[in-house]
């Protein structure tokens, strides 16, 4: 849907008064607000509001939020108001808090997505008050962007996505809060955060105690703020939010970005890094007001560079900065990539066949999946001999070359470093169990650590045939267990 005729609007009182005429009319109009943008249009008729959802390309179970310019005009809309209403309006309204109270019959159920529930803030922006006022009905107003995209947090965001599709922009430059509203369900018996925003979990807490969180649709029950469900604040860029040390993550960043446009999203206290990759700065690491300013623009600016990745660094938990990191994840897809090397033991009795070999496929394994791991082994009885020769054949003919291989004793001091010991047999767990028994618990038989049974059997005498078998079945079990433990 782009066949409208959109204008564009400064924040006088002539035109506020225009855009106010417009939503009574039943047309869409976006407004700024504290947080971000708003598509708004009238609440009460469901021919306007259906607008929005067309405008957006946004799924019709998806609820608005229905915005308002004083407490009174919660009256008609809300068919009960809890006490803890009064105690959260009293503290926090107007601001970036959209409460859920039970809804009345006036709000027809195109807002609320067939809910029986509305969702209700007061915006605290001088633009959005005095646009609400002039308007003088509830504006149900989603964030103005095509649906599934980061949020506008400036004038320039919303006319790049919506002129044609809106009957009016108002212009009131950048938004403060940068992320959009915290969202508390207060319909049912217990306080319910759907969304972390402005307003945080620890102020909310303060003052009407605790709060129960669903701020992820991946609980396997359905959902009960639809919203959590749709991929959200998602750039054409894959984001990933990388969690391991400064140096791990370099390392990754560094080989993505030899194949790959990437940027990085960093903070001014993080050393610079040394790849090809963009920086882009949400400020210092201190100030999570200042990086949920900047997150959903520097997403946009991103994709205006037409970047193929976007990393993430990980983000605290606490106050404000709860808000930034779900909208970094929800970016990402929900997922953290940890990057930290690990490193990978295998263990067999020579060091010379069977061990090498695994070293040698999971290197290969990781090098072509970007994995941040490093194999090595050793033997039970080893020390100084090269792999043995059909093990060196069997293994040029995959390309993997172990012709430099020499043959090491195991020690504890191997194992201590590795992160995980892989043994051919059963036998040779029972006994690095015995010779380690501090290492224990990450020494697993090969095929057990896949979910099978028994041992990889030593090629040793066979023929190149036999040499062949073994590669491909430890081949089989590395793919089989990698996909099961990761
Ligand atoms: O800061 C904001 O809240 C911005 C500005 C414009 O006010 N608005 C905004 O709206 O972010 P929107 O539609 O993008 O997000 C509304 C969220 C959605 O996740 C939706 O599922 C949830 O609130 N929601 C709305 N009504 C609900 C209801 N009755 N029950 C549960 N969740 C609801
Ligand atoms: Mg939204």
């Amino acid at each position: 849907m782009k066949n409208k005729e959109t204008a564009f609007l400064s924040v006088s009182e002539e035109d506020l008064s225009y855009a106010a005429k417009l939503i009574q009319d039943g047309g869409t109009v976006i407004f700024p607000t504290e947080t971000v943008y708003g598509l708004g249009a009238d609440a009460l008729n469901p021919k306007a509001s259906e607008k929005i959802f067309l405008a957006k390309g946004r799924p019709s179970d998806n609820p608005l939020i229905v915005h308002i310019a004083n407490k009174d005009a919660l009256t008609p809309l809300a068919d009960e108001i809890p006490s803890v209403a009064e105690k959260l309006m009293d503290a926090f309204w107007p601001g970036p808090l959209t409460l859920i109270f039970k809804k009345s019959d006036e709000v027809p159920k195109t807002v609320t997505g067939g809910l029986n529930t509305v969702a209700v803030r007061i915006p605290n922006q001088p633009v959005a008050r005095r646009f609400l006022e002039l308007a003088q009905i509830p504006v149900a107003a989603p964030s103005a962007n095509l649906s599934g995209k980061p949020s506008p947090t400036d004038f320039q965001h919303c006319k790049k996505d919506m002129t044609g599709r809106v009957d009016a922009i108002i212009d009131g430059g950048k938004c403060q809060v940068g992320v959009e509203s915290t969202v508390l369900d207060i319909s049912g018996e217990k306080p319910v955060l759907y969304r972390p925003g402005g307003v945080t979990l620890e102020q909310i807490e303060a003052c009407i105690g605790k709060v129960e969180i669903v701020t992820s649709a991946n609980t396997g029950e359905a959902p009960k703020s639809p919203g959590l469900k749709y991929k959200h604040y998602a750039p054409d860029a894959e984001v990933q939010v990388l969690r391991g040390g400064i140096e791990d993550v370099q390392q990754y960043v560094d080989k993505l970005s030899q194949l790959h446009k990437t940027a990085v999203l960093t903070f001014d206290e993080f050393p610079p890094f040394s790849s090809n990759a963009i920086s882009y700065s949400l400020g210092s690491k201190e100030n999570a007001a200042q990086a949920g300013a900047r997150l959903f623009a520097a997403l946009r600016d991103l994709d205006d560079l037409h970047v193929e990745y976007i990393f993430a660094p990980e983000i605290p938990e606490t106050g404000f900065w709860r808000a930034v990191r779900n909208r970094m994840y929800r970016a990402a897809g929900d997922k953290i990539i940890d990057v930290t090397n690990k490193k990978i033991l295998f263990v067999c009795t020579g060091n010379t066949c069977r061990s090498p070999m695994a070293e040698a496929i999971l290197n290969d394994i990781a090098k072509r999946k970007n994995l941040n791991i490093t194999a090595e082994s050793a033997g039970l009885y080893a020390g100084g001999s090269p792999a043995s020769d059909y093990a060196q054949a069997v293994m040029k003919e995959m390309d993997m070359d172990i012709t430099s291989h020499v043959s090491q004793q195991v020690t504890k001091e191997l194992l201590e470093e590795a992160d995980l010991v892989l043994t051919m047999t059963n036998a040779h767990k029972q006994m690095l169990d015995t010779l380690f028994p501090q290492s224990e618990n990450k020494v697993f038989a090969l095929k057990q650590w896949a979910g099978e049974n028994g041992d990889i059997s030593d090629p040793f005498g066979g023929d190149i045939e036999e040499y062949r078998r073994c590669r491909d079945e430890i081949h089989q079990m590395l793919s089989k267990g990698w996909e099961a433990h990761l």
